[in-house]
């Protein structure tokens, strides 16, 4: 009998590792979830995500590869991608067969006061991925990159064929190595990989120090909002489930773009840019209460627009993201009164 392919999905008590990890064992995979848990924002919404999956906070323990209560070929392991034994002793024993990276320290702002912990996830984190999967002969190699590599280029819509060496964040910047280091090993060892720039993704468990989720919890709460540029931003802002549909599609297909490397890089957005004002009038219009909006200059960091061609992404796979705006924000609402009124928490910090 045909063995099952086995993924790593790292990141996985993440937003986007959370959809991706259920999404794979749904789709009959055997999937590893690894993450290390860090407090960049409330750790209970990890927990959360991972009670979700059939882990329990108290079965888990750092190092130690559990088996989820509520689902078939599903386990998660608590670990730190910069433990570089560690990692080389879990592929040892898990023989994966491909591995999707989303593990990363995230966020534009945070990035200004805390480069160390890019340096030490993004970077150092990440060669270590690179070195298990070229040791251990991993067949395919998915990662997270950003549209925050395209900087502050201005035309539109953003192509991978695009130069993106003038990265305006440390996160942009740590994005960008990524992909460079990534090239170097498919070019060196054959190592097949793919990098994927995701566009402002949203959703149900979403991450609380992106701008729809601190909104959504200030209008809720009658507190006044920052709207950095004076709103005047534009975000290509793409639905959960549409990055989890590329993601599996493209993890069956090998990259073979490149002549001197199994390596392809594909823009992962909705190709709809949203003002900022929109986003808000929606939410506005969810949740049946006026935003108090305060007005802020543009902040160091941030891009005025972001906008997906995904032209590659359609051709590769046939699909291309496309929940319109208000239909995925609706399910995020939905999802935050409940989740929300039901941990009765204490309200979450924005920390970026
Ligand atoms: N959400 C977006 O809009 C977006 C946009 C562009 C790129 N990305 C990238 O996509 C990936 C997933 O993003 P997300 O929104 O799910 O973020 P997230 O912060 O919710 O998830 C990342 C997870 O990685 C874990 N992690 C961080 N450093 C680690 C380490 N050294 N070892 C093990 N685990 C570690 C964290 O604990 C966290 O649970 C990231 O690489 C991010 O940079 C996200």
């Amino acid at each position: 009998m045909k063995r099952r392919q086995r993924v790593l999905v790292t990141g996985s008590a993440g937003f986007i590792g959370h959809h991706l990890a259920l999404a794979l064992q749904h789709h009959h995979y055997e999937v590893v979830g690894l993450d290390s848990i860090n407090d960049y924002y409330h750790t209970e919404l990890k927990y959360g995500r991972l009670a979700e999956q059939g882990f329990e906070r108290m079965q888990i323990k750092h190092g130690a590869c559990i088996e989820s209560k509520l689902k078939e070929r599903l386990f998660f392991i608590r670990l730190d991608l910069t433990d570089e034994h560690a990692m080389n002793r879990l592929f040892e024993e898990q023989r994966f067969d491909v591995v999707v990276n989303l593990a990363a320290q995230a966020g534009v702002r945070y990035s200004m006061d805390h480069p160390q912990s890019y340096v030490s996830s993004n970077l150092v984190g990440f060669a270590n991925v690179l070195e298990s999967c070229r040791r251990h002969h991993i067949k395919h190699l998915l990662f997270a990159s950003s549209s925050s590599v395209y900087g502050l280029n201005k035309e539109t819509p953003f192509k991978t064929s695009m130069k993106t060496d003038q990265p305006i964040s440390f996160y942009a910047a740590t994005k960008k190595a990524n992909e460079v280091m990534a090239y170097s090993y498919a070019h060196l060892y054959q190592l097949p990989v793919m990098g994927l720039r995701f566009f402002t993704v949203y959703g149900p468990w979403g991450r609380p120090d992106m701008a729809y989720y601190s909104f959504t919890k200030a209008i809720a709460a009658g507190t006044p909002i920052r709207v950095f540029n004076h709103g005047e931003m534009h975000r290509d802002f793409t639905y959960i489930d549409d990055v989890v549909q590329s993601i599996a599609k493209l993890l069956d297909m090998l990259p073979e773009s490149d002549p001197t490397a199994p390596y392809k890089l594909y823009n992962i957005g909705n190709s709809k840019p949203e003002h900022l004002l929109e986003l808000i009038a929606i939410l506005e219009r969810l949740l049946g209460r006026k935003a108090l909006l305060d007005m802020q200059p543009m902040q160091p960091g941030d891009v005025p627009a972001t906008f997906a061609d995904v032209t590659d992404l359609q051709a590769a796979v046939d699909y291309r993201p496309g929940t319109p705006l208000e239909e995925g924000l609706s399910k995020f609402v939905s999802w935050y009164k409940a989740y929300h009124c039901k941990q009765e928490l204490e309200p979450l910090a924005e920390s970026a």
